[in-house]
């Protein structure tokens, strides 16, 4: 007989959408990190503006890093929880010394690009493990990022 997890879902499955949402957790960490930097060294008559605007993304970063972590643990599964699997599971580049307005938002919208594959992923391993909590928080975020994504290319064009 399958075993279910806590929440009724297949243990082995749940397996599965916890690595993605790992996964989604090591570059979110990434993401969130290179947004403080921006905020930080960003030079030029973009100054204030990008100031603000990275610091509303990186706030909304560190929302979902918990709703993700938790979300890990609602599954089951443990969510990393140090720099060292941060750096050896993202497949995001810790960026560093950019103080280029649209060099920084280049940056970010690469992030996200990448974020919404690993989001896109994830859905379709929750619809598989028929995890409709899992499949749902990723709408959000998924919806959420590509509305960023026109924003922040509309501003490079
Ligand atoms: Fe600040």
């Amino acid at each position: 007989m399958t075993e279910l997890n806590l929440i009724g879902i297949e243990k082995e499955k749940a397996v599965n959408v916890s690595n993605t949402l790992n996964q989604l957790l090591a570059d979110y960490q990434i993401y969130y990190q290179n947004l403080r930097g921006f905020h930080w060294n960003i030079k030029g008559e973009d100054f204030f503006e990008l100031h603000v605007k990275f610091e509303e993304l990186y706030s909304d970063a560190a929302l979902r890093i918990d709703a993700i972590a938790e979300r890990i643990l609602t599954l089951g599964s443990t969510p990393y929880h140090s720099f060292n699997e941060y750096l050896k599971y993202s497949q995001t580049n810790p960026a560093e010394n950019i103080s280029n307005g649209r060099e920084a938002v280049g940056t970010v919208l690469q992030n996200i690009r990448h974020l919404l594959n690993v989001l896109n992923e994830l859905k379709v391993n929750a619809e598989d493990a028929n995890d409709q909590g899992t499949s749902s928080f990723t709408d959000d975020m998924i919806n959420s990022f590509e509305k960023t994504a026109w924003m922040l290319n509309a501003y490079l064009s």
